[in-house]
Order: structure tokens, then C-alpha cells, then sequence
């Protein structure tokens, strides 16, 4: 059997061995994977799971988030950090009322001119709810394409994060492995990215035997994984 791409072993893989029971996903909610999303920016899976129903049990849609008070949102922020998060997402909610007629925008294009949405969160919405095929760049996300790459150009640069943004698009599933692979293809793929980099793709000694895609990674066949992403203080 041909060596299945790049795109299709990451799918294949996620199936079976990624996170697939979390609160936020089997939903193609936009509201629920945004506001997940925007809490995973910069906290991890464990605390988030708790914060995410509480919000979700006061603010069930982006209608109810739009309305509350600051002091609401605030209060139910309150200890998730990075405060500016909280009142982005509340401007959001206000605005996808406002322009959206209260549906959230269905392509990464939209998504990102609101207030919190990056262009990494943007494409998280966009190909988990949504089908898009676009790519997301989180850390863990980087660290995967970079070490798969080769690619040791400095990240401090904005030209040289451009490169990467231009690879991680090439390697996404094609349309026709979107047909053969089944519905659902993009966003198992974007799940398996961050999967693998949140387990298998470890900082420090990453488990490259176990890795669906180590035949085509340059750093597991140079044994240098460690070296990357290679990023200099600016
Ligand atoms: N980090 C950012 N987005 C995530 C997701 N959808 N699942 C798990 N970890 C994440």
C-alpha cells in the first residue's frame, strides 16, 4: 500500500488516538467552539473544561452572552487570566449580533476582522465547524510543522512566519482526499494537528516512534526534533 499524505495519516491518527470527547467538540456549534477556543489561547485543556460549562450554563447562546453585563462576563472570566480575552469575547458576541444578525460569519475571512478571532482562531472555527479547508498555526502547531519541515528559518521573522503560514496551507488535505476520506476530513485534521502537538510532539523528547507521520518528517529522520521551532528574541 502507497504511504497515505501527510494530511491523511494526521486524519487517520486523530480518529483513533486523538481527543475526541472534550465539551466543545461533536458540535459544529460556532458559539461553542469560539468560546473554547478563545479560553484555550492561553490555558490549558484541564482548567478550561470546567470555566467553558459554567459559561455555557449562564450564556447558552451569543444572544445571552451579548446581553449580559461586563460584570457578568467578567465574573465568570474571573480567574481564567488574560482579562483582555473576556472583553473581546463580549465586544464579539455584541458585534456578530450587531453585523451578523447573530450567526457567527462561516469563513475564516470574516471571522477574523472580530475583536479576539487571530488568524489561527479564525481558521479553528472555520474548518471545525465549518469545512473551510484553512490552517490553523497555534505553538503546538508550529512546533509539528517546523519539525516536519525542516524548517529552521528564524520565527521572529515576520517574513519567515509567512513561509511557514504559506507551507502549512500546502499540506492540507486536497479536495479530492476531503472526497475519499469521508465527510469531516478538515476538521479531524486541524483536531489531529493540535493532537499531536499537544501529546506525541512533545517540546522535550517526543515520542517520533509512535508518530503517524514520522516516514515524513525531516526531524525525526535527522534526529534533531529538539532544535525546533527555531525562534530568536526579537
Ligand atoms: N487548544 C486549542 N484548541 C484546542 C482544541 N480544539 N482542543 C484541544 N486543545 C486545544
Amino acid at each position: 500500500m502507497a504511504t497515505p499524505s501527510f494530511a491523511t495519516a494526521v486524519v487517520r491518527w486523530q480518529a483513533q488516538h486523538g481527543r475526541n470527547s472534550l465539551p466543545w467538540q461533536n458540535t459544529q456549534d460556532p458559539y461553542r467552539v469560539w468560546l473554547s477556543e478563545i479560553m484555550l489561547q492561553q490555558t490549558q485543556v484541564a482548567t478550561v473544561i470546567g470555566y467553558f460549562d459554567r459559561f455555557l450554563a449562564r450564556c447558552p447562546t451569543v444572544a445571552e452572552l451579548a446581553a449580559a453585563s461586563s460584570d457578568e462576563v467578567m465574573g465568570l472570566w474571573s480567574g481564567l487570566g488574560y482579562y483582555s480575552r473576556a472583553r473581546n469575547l463580549h465586544r464579539c458576541a455584541q458585534l456578530v449580533m450587531e453585523l451578523h444578525g447573530g450567526a457567527f460569519p462561516r469563513d475564516a475571512a470574516t471571522l477574523v476582522t472580530l475583536p479576539g478571532i487571530g488568524r489561527s482562531t479564525a481558521a479553528a472555527i472555520a474548518s471545525l465547524c465549518f469545512d473551510e479547508r484553512v490552517a490553523i498555526m497555534d505553538a503546538n502547531v508550529k512546533r509539528v510543522l517546523t519539525r516536519v519541515l525542516g524548517f529552521d528559518a528564524d520565527l521572529a521573522s515576520t517574513k519567515n512566519e509567512r513561509a511557514l503560514w504559506d507551507q502549512a496551507t500546502a499540506l492540507l488535505p486536497s479536495a479530492a482526499e476531503v472526497a475519499t476520506e469521508g465527510p469531516r476530513v478538515m476538521p479531524r485534521y486541524t483536531q489531529g494537528m493540535m493532537d499531536l502537538g499537544a501529546s506525541l510532539c512533545s517540546p522535550k523528547r517526543p515520542s517520533c516512534l509512535l508518530c503517524p507521520v514520522n516516514s515524513q518528517c525531516a526531524a525525526a529522520k535527522a534526529g534533531d526534533a529538539e532544535r525546533y521551532p527555531v525562534r530568536t528574541r526579537k
